[in-house]
């Protein structure tokens, strides 16, 4: 039996995760957590002892002693369990991405300490799990990220100017959280998902390069020094990552289908436009930067979709608002967990700062 943690069990990954669980006999849900819906119901239906809502999760792992942590809260509310599970040496099974780009070097070192699994559950960072499994750095090139491009791929930015929440909610290849969609059609996501990227596998961000490929087949490639290219191919459902870190290594069976190549399959790759979508280049730039840019970039990038997503910053002023923070910030690097939420802190005051300047304009 694998005892198994869901934190964020009321969202798109928590949910299905528990019909991964379902699934397989052999996990056992220990822990429910949520932000603020009730559990009462789903902890009678899985028969968990452990459930809380909202709040600091420690208390409640320590209790409930899981040997696999899912990770998927949305944001850097995350940040706790994933330290946590690192340093435990818990299997860490992690949606959640805005913690790691956000405290990378703590949790790089936690993870060194604590000695456990770390399973990426975002698709590409699963794919690209699979491709550099037992592989030697040295032979490694480079990584690729595919981006859908979400649903204003081949926009421009006049174009942008007017769009509707409802507009940037609707992602063409994915059903995601609010959060998560939003940065899809941002591609701050592909931003995001490039610094995870650099901090699980310790690919510089220059050797880490995202490609738009809208049908969302294949999940990511790694170029190896030899001139071969490895990719990760499958129907987008987000249960066949989850599946993957719950049952590592041994890959159990889903329902999702298998590629049905003879149909014809046409695989387009395009280059981004890095003018129109500049929360890609901007965390690029918060890499490259390093210390605490990256968890600025993450902090005024959750203020600014929040923002969006209550009507209170046009689409285009989600970009602008990180820049300005990034113009802004210290970056300093964080020492321990409270230099970080002190820059998480510093950062979402700039942006509520520029938020502030648009109100009044
Ligand atoms: N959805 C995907 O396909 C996908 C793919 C790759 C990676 N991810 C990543 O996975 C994470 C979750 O994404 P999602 O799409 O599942 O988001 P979501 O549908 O919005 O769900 C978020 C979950 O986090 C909980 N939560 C929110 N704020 C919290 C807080 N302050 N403390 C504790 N829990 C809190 C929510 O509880 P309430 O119900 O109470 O709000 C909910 O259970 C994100 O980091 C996202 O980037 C998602």
């Amino acid at each position: 039996m694998r005892r198994v943690a869901i934190l964020g069990a009321t969202g798109s990954i928590g949910t299905q995760a528990l019909e991964v669980v379902a699934r397989h006999p052999e996990l056992e849900l220990c822990a429910l957590t949520s932000g603020s819906t009730p559990l009462d119901d789903l902890a009678r239906e899985h028969g968990v002892e452990h459930v809380q809502v909202g709040g600091d999760p420690l208390a409640l792992l320590q209790a409930a002693e899981p040997d696999v942590v899912l990770n998927a809260v949305v944001g850097f509310a995350g940040i706790a369990a994933t330290l946590w599970a690192l340093e435990a040496g818990v299997t860490l099974a992690l949606a959640n991405k805005e913690s790691l780009v956000a405290a990378g070097d703590l949790a790089r070192a936690a993870h060194a300490r604590g000695g456990g699994l770390l399973l990426p559950v975002d698709s590409e960072h699963s794919a690209l799990f699979q491709c550099l499994e037992g592989r030697a750095p040295e032979t490694i090139h480079s990584l690729v990220l595919t981006a859908s491009g979400g649903p204003f791929r081949g926009r421009t930015r006049a174009e942008l100017e007017d769009v509707s929440v409802a507009d940037a909610l609707a992602h063409p290849t994915w059903r995601m959280g609010p959060k998560i969609t939003v940065d899809s059609a941002t591609l701050a996501n592909k931003g995001l998902e490039l610094l995870e990227a650099h901090v699980l596998f310790g690919v510089p961000v220059e050797r880490i390069e995202v490609v738009v490929h809208p049908s969302s087949v294949v999940h990511s490639l790694v170029r190896l020094r030899d001139g071969a290219a490895l990719a990760h191919l499958g129907y987008p459902d987000m249960r066949v990552p989850i599946s993957f870190a719950l049952t590592y290594p041994d890959r159990a069976p889903t329902d999702v289908p298998q590629l049905d190549l003879a149909a014809g399959l046409t695989l387009e790759f395009e280059a981004p436009d890095l003018d129109t979508f500049a929360l890609l280049p901007l965390a690029r730039e918060a890499g490259e930067r390093g210390g605490t840019f990256p968890c600025a970039y993450n902090a005024a990038n959750e203020v600014a979709v929040a923002a969006f997503l209550d009507g209170r910053l046009p689409f285009l002023g989600i970009a602008e608002t990180v820049e300005e923070v990034l113009a802004a910030a210290s970056g300093s690097p964080a020492r321990d967990l409270d230099d970080l939420v002190a820059a998480d802190a510093e950062a979402r005051r700039l942006a509520e700062d520029a938020l502030a300047e648009v109100a009044v304009a």
